[in-house]
């Protein structure tokens, strides 16, 4: 059993709504068993600049409910050098930490597995990204959030849609993945959902589009993923306007309002169960894994598979959304 004493906690990359839930997990089960918590502001370039406070139990105090960090979060360009990761350490060890950690994506797991190779320093990672495209788990902290904020938004421009019998082209959030469309595109009933994971052929669309608007179908939703291979919500707007002069259509990016808000209620339980597992799991000698939930079991997968093997999307859900679309 590793003699760890005091343990770190930060958040990295994007901001997800559940990142409190998780700090505040962390925060308190550290506490419990007896380990001191340091918070590391605005992630792995508060770490290198020394941003590092202890906390208590009341530092996450009425927190849970909250969308943001409270640690805040960057994206660091200095911890991808190796002058940068060691004025990290050293900071580390200045402050007496044993071990860490980190909530994030991608880029936060790329970061930890470097560090901790590189200084064989304790680490284990959390999900926490909108766009629930790590390796490792069903679901990351944020993503039940964003599909929700999404669903909400399109339900009201449905009715805009509807009352003044327009096409929207709705660009959301997912960086290259296409799970916050694929999941909102069937909430909110879309025509069409465009992601990464399966080619967009524009004359299928544009068929589909006029078959559409031959059956009374004068109105509807076109869900984009940013990531798509057609483009975004822009270039799939002209090429209709240009083919599908019938249809008056407008584009929405729904943009960064994915990111905040309060958490739902299955992002908290989430991030509280995994939070208190990262702790548990720190102390059982684990670490250079991100902790994940698989069939609503705790599971732990190397940094390196959870980056480079994507969380893989369900066609079959997509073939739903096209039958159900007609
Ligand atoms: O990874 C989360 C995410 O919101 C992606 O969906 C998006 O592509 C990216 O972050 C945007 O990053 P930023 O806020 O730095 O512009």
């Amino acid at each position: 059993m590793p003699n760890i004493k005091r343990i770190g906690v930060l958040t990295s990359g994007g901001d997800a709504p559940g990142m409190n839930a998780a700090i505040r997990a962390v925060v308190r089960t550290g506490i419990y068993n007896g380990l001191e918590v340091y918070g590391i502001y605005k992630g792995y370039q508060g770490l290198i600049q020394g941003l590092i406070e202890p906390m208590g139990s009341r530092s996450v105090s009425n927190i849970i409910q909250r969308g943001g960090t409270i640690l805040k979060t960057a994206r660091s360009e200095e911890f991808r050098t190796p002058e940068g990761r060691k004025k990290a350490y050293d900071n580390l060890v200045k402050h007496g930490i044993d071990a860490m950690i980190v909530i994030g994506g991608d880029g936060t797991f790329t970061g930890a597995s470097i560090f901790q190779n590189e200084f064989n320093f304790p680490i284990v990672g959390l999900p926490g990204t909108i766009d629930n495209d790590l390796y490792g788990t069903d679901y990351t902290i944020g993503y039940d959030t964003a599909v929700n904020t999404v669903v909400e938004a399109v339900d009201k421009i449905r009715d805009t849609a509807d009352s003044h019998d327009r096409l929207f082209i709705i660009e959301v959030m997912g960086r290259d993945a296409g799970f916050i469309a694929l999941r909102s595109g069937i909430a909110t009933g879309a025509e069409k959902i465009l992601i990464p994971e399966s080619p967009t052929y524009i004359n299928e669309l544009i068929e589909k589009l006029r078959k559409d608007y031959s059956n009374n179908k004068t109105s509807g939703i076109i869900i984009v993923s940013e990531g798509d291979d057609f483009g975004g919500a822009f270039e799939v707007a002209k090429v209709i306007k240009e083919q599908c002069p019938q249809y008056e259509s407008r584009v929405t990016i729904l943009g960064h309002v994915q990111r905040g808000g309060s958490p739902s209620a299955f992002d908290r339980v989430m991030a509280s169960a995994m939070g208190f597992q990262a702790v548990l799991a720190l102390k059982d000698g684990v670490r250079g894994v991100m902790v994940g939930s698989i069939n609503r079991k705790v599971s732990y997968t190397p940094f390196e598979k959870a980056i480079k093997h994507h969380q893989t999307i369900s066609m079959e859900l997509l073939e739903i959304a096209e039958v159900l679309s007609t």
